[in-house]
């Protein structure tokens, strides 16, 4: 399907979406979220891992777009935030891991983009930062929750009250990021990644994502019980016989997803 600003490619078992409309460092205006909608749900049984980046050298996305936001009437921001939200869930709830490349600005939206996914990896250029209370709003994709899921309370806090950009480095530091790497190893780094991941049962990293995700809101026994239920379902799938046979027999598993 052809895009106006974004990209979705595919190699193997891994796609990635580039967020691509660097005249505006990458803003996500309307049109550019119901592509991404529209990208996410066009992702096949085959693709296994998504890596989600920005297109241009500069930004990964630098927020949600403030020329079109400006003159938002309260019903029509409803309605914009509803849709950003939407985005950020569908990439929250894909059954397979979805790895944030931040390659320069991820500000606001694009902050928010990044904590929508499992894993963020950044560029040594990387800027992060949810600069919302500067334009007299707060953040409207969902940072207000995943950030302080993300990083504790008092740090989100600081960083939205004071809505100060961090460095890669800061942003390691305070667990927002796991590894910062040199702008030409960023994308590699997270194909590596997805390479090891492509090794193991999709079936399982599926049922281990939804457990971790909808663990994380419970109370701990009831947590432990999704995992306990989780854990006995899997014997009853075709991953699970493969997996346990391949080791005994010292082979690779083939996995089928089943
Ligand atoms: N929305 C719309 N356009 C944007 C944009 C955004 N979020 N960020 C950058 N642009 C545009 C600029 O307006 C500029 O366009 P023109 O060339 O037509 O003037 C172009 O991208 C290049 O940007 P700059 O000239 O500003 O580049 P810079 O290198 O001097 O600065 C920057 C880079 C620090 C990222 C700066 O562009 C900036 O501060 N951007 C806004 C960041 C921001 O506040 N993001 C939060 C948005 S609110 C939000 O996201 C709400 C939410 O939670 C849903």
């Amino acid at each position: 399907m052809a895009y106006e600003n974004i990209r979705l490619e595919q190699e193997g078992a891994v796609a990635t979406l580039f967020i691509d409309r660097p005249k505006a460092l990458n803003a996500l205006n309307s049109k550019t979220l119901q592509e991404m909608e529209a990208a996410l749900k066009s992702i096949g049984q085959d693709v296994r891992v998504l890596i989600v980046t920005g297109g241009g050298e500069k930004a990964f996305v630098a927020g949600a777009d403030i020329a079109e936001m400006a003159a938002l009437t309260e019903t029509q921001a409803q309605e914009f935030g509803a849709l950003g939200h939407r985005v950020m869930a569908m990439l929250e709830e894909l059954p397979i891991p979805t790895i944030a490349a931040v390659n320069g600005f991820a500000l606001g939206g694009g902050c928010e983009l990044a904590l929508a996914c499992d894993i963020i990896y950044a560029s040594e250029k990387a800027k992060l930062g949810l600069p919302e209370v500067g334009l007299g709003v707060i953040p409207g994709f969902g940072g207000t929750q995943r950030l302080t899921r993300a990083v504790g309370r008092a740090r989100a806090k600081e960083l939205i009250f004071t809505g100060e950009r961090i460095d890669a480095a800061k942003a390691k530091e305070i667990g927002l990021v796991l590894e910062v790497l040199a702008p030409e190893a960023l994308l590699p780094h997270c194909r590596d990644v997805a390479a090891k991941m492509l090794k193991n049962g999709p079936l399982a990293i599926a049922k281990a994502k939804r457990v971790i995700e909808a663990g994380a809101d419970q109370d701990l026994r009831v947590a432990n019980e999704m995992e306990r239920k989780t854990f006995g379902e899997l014997f009853g799938s075709a991953d699970q016989r493969e997996g346990m046979k391949a080791f005994l027999e010292k082979r690779p598993a083939t996995f089928t997803g089943k």
